[in-house]
């Protein structure tokens, strides 16, 4: 007969966790989520999401429903009735420094060994830095119980917010890092179907499966602001950086995904992943990896800057009590997410030279208002940019970029908007009087 197949815990519920749990359900298995946080475990029993995330809500309620999904405080139960555990805590970024904050990692392996009560696997998921995994490993064996076999592997994880489910039941690769044949074998089981339709499965050592993961995010993220510096160049030679992509772009070598200039990247992963990064090869004398982290990070703070530079030139040179309507808070659209939000970023700091800004996201409202509670925030795009000196489009959304032209250009003070995104289609508003001012675009007149 077939083995049983194995049950899953998922510690942790974050963005990570959450998806990742649900995932596993989609796939068939017997997952408990574990969160520390009962505010966080009583929303996901009752299927309401603690963030927003396309999707995550519906597919988490199916499987509370089928009875493959359960969530927990308790996380000595939660191991007692599972054989693979997942871990998918966050590492954030130090108040004090660049590196990781390792404590929710540590504590939650720590606490999976002690509640052992019979053999299992421990699969690291979070981005941690590298070397992490291997003093993990050395946790577990001294804090399992006599008797266990306990072993612990890394499984990078690499969704993006927005699409989360999508991307982790259809990963572009699994890879496993540190597996012995038993828990290689294990892992063939949990990603069988995404395997199945054509998910490359690679096996790697520990160290590389933790640095896999962050260079897929330095590699993104250089790519961004290499495209961003060009932008400058485009800038000052009169040329546009958004045909450029598309020209270069047409390079397989190159690929046009991740080439669009604007404000530049934020979000909980790769400015703090790279900063990360940054630290932990200074640690270990790779001086290049630190240079070029470094620029990578100074190019993209500075996109805010020249946004924020170009809202004060369309207003004369100061922003002092100008009206300013701002579309978009989070860093990216499809999310609520504002951690290290290029959008928010410029908002605040035009609203700190004493403009008066108005901002609307479609989902980030709440979170931006939490963040930041002395701007002021509206209901609609209408109210966002009534009466306004210039408006800013700072994040993406769908609705944003579909907007009437003609309709919001009855409601301004005056028709220039700033396309932080270069995502509009300037032909579409200036014809409608607008001047819409990219970066690396030249602006219509
Ligand atoms: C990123 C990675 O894309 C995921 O693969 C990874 O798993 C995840 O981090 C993580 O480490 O957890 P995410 O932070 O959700 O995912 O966001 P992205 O879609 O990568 O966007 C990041 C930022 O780059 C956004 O602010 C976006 O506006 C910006 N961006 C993206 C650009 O400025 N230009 C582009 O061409 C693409």
């Amino acid at each position: 007969a077939d083995a049983p197949r194995p049950r899953i815990s998922v510690i942790g519920t974050g963005y990570l966790g959450a998806t990742h749990a649900a995932a596993m359900a989609e796939l068939g298995f017997d997952v408990v989520g574990v969160d520390t946080d009962p505010a966080k475990v009583e929303a996901l029993s009752a299927g309401r999401l603690p963030f927003y995330e396309p999707g995550l809500g519906e597919l988490i309620s199916e499987h509370l429903a089928t009875g493959r999904l359960r969530f927990t405080t308790d996380l000595t139960e939660a191991v007692a009735v599972s054989d693979i555990h997942f871990v998918c805590v966050g590492t954030p970024q130090q108040a004090t420094s660049h590196a990781a904050d390792l404590r929710f990692v540590e504590s939650a392996v720590a606490g999976i060994a002690r509640a052992l009560s019979h053999d299992g696997i421990v699969v690291g998921k979070s981005t941690v830095p590298v070397g992490t995994a291997a003093r993990l490993r050395e946790l577990l064996g001294a804090l399992a119980p006599e008797g266990v076999a306990a072993e612990l592997i890394w499984n990078p994880e690499f969704l993006r917010e927005g699409k989360a489910v999508e991307d982790t039941l259809h990963p572009d690769r699994v890879v496993i890092g540190g597996a012995s044949a038993a828990a290689e074998t294990a892992m063939r089981e949990v990603y069988a179907a995404p395997v199945a339709e054509g998910a490359p499965f690679l096996t790697v050592g520990l160290e590389t499966a933790e640095l896999v993961k962050v260079s897929a995010n330095a590699f993104l993220a250089t790519k961004i602001s290499f495209i961003n510096a060009i932008a400058e160049l485009c800038t000052a030679a009169d040329a546009d950086v958004t045909a450029l992509a598309d020209a270069i772009g047409l390079d397989g070598r190159i690929g046009r995904r991740f080439l669009d200039a604007g404000l530049g990247f934020g979000g909980g992963c790769l400015p703090k992943d790279i900063r990360a990064l940054m630290h932990r090869a200074g640690e270990l004398g790779a001086l290049e990896v630190v240079g070029l982290m470094q620029q990578v990070d100074e190019i993209n703070m500075a996109q805010r800057q020249r946004v924020v530079d170009l809202a004060l030139q369309s207003c004369g040179g100061s922003v002092l009590n100008a009206r300013i309507g701002v579309l978009g808070a989070a860093f990216k659209p499809l999310t609520d997410d504002v951690r290290d939000s290029p959008a928010l970023n410029v908002a605040a700091a035009l609203h700190l030279r004493g403009a008066q800004v108005t901002v609307f996201d479609p989902a980030a409202g709440d979170t931006a208002r939490r963040t930041f509670p002395t701007l002021s925030f509206a209901a609609g795009t209408e109210d966002a940019i009534r009466g306004a000196h210039v408006v800013l489009l700072l994040t993406e959304w769908a609705e944003f970029l579909d907007a009437d032209p003609v309709a919001l250009g009855e409601l301004v003070g005056r028709r220039t908007i700033i396309d932080a995104r270069n995502k509009l289609d300037a032909a579409r508003w200036s014809a409608a009087g607008w001047t819409v001012i990219g970066l690396g675009t030249r602006p219509t007149a």
